[in-house]
């Protein structure tokens, strides 16, 4: 069987890395989350004291931290230069600064440099913004999953809620819109559908609703 290439690109909270995980397990498949590695190079800039606007400053710390996804039982784990930061890189802190670093060309040049590397054998299922735009324009799958605002700060309270994170509705909708209008509107491979991109709703569906419509799809591709 061909081991194909599935980009899974939505605007943030949308439900594509879980999504994206099931598919990969189902698939055997290799899971990239590259929201993770933009992720990971915030967190070490912000720890290290690098302004989120100093590209330059970015980029050293870009070019010293060696990032690394593996999956593990208990999901995906992310390394940078070998220390575990998996549940650093989700913290508050992080989360809104992430789109400012993320709107850098040079940092997204080298971002993409990476994620093709990690794509090259096939057989992957990445997740973000611009996979099926730009990292993987000839992904044989190109998936955009949306739904609304509301139902994806809903999702996100919840899922805080259930990890005993303190929470609050109303500012998870500000901070998922504020990310979304970053990411679209910037210069370089914003957020956006690829024209060859199956558009999926996922408002009112559940997971395994949504997984089974991809797997469709991939079925006829394979
Ligand atoms: O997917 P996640 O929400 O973890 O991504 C965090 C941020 O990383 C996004 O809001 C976006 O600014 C950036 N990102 C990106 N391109 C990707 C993946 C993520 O710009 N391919």
């Amino acid at each position: 069987k061909k081991k194909i290439s599935i980009a899974i690109d939505g605007p943030a909270a949308a439900g594509k890395s879980t999504v994206a995980k099931r598919l990969a397990e189902a698939l055997s498949y290799v899971y990239i989350d590259t929201g993770a590695m933009y992720r990971a190079l915030t967190y070490c800039a912000l720890r290290r004291g690098v302004d989120v606007h100093d590209e330059k400053q970015l980029m050293n710390v870009l070019n010293d931290t060696y990032i690394e996804l593996k999956p593990s039982p208990a999901g995906q784990l992310v390394f940078a230069n070998g220390e575990n930061v998996t549940e650093e890189i989700r913290n508050n802190d992080v989360t809104n600064n992430v789109s400012y670093v993320a709107k850098h060309p040079a940092v997204r040049e080298e971002m993409v440099k990476r994620q093709r590397e990690l794509g090259r054998h096939g057989g992957v299922v990445m997740d973000g913004r611009d996979i099926g735009t730009n990292v993987l324009p000839h992904a044989e799958v190109k998936i955009f999953l949306l739904a609304s605002v509301e139902e994806r700060a809903k999702r996100r309270h919840e899922e805080n809620i259930a990890r005993g994170i303190p929470s609050s509705l109303e500012q998870l909708k500000e901070e998922i819109a504020r990310r979304d209008q970053i990411d679209s509107q910037r210069a370089v491979a914003p957020l956006k559908k690829a024209e060859d991109a199956i558009e999926i709703d996922t408002t009112s569906l559940s997971i395994d609703e949504v997984v089974d419509r991809i797997m469709c799809i991939v079925y006829e591709r394979v």
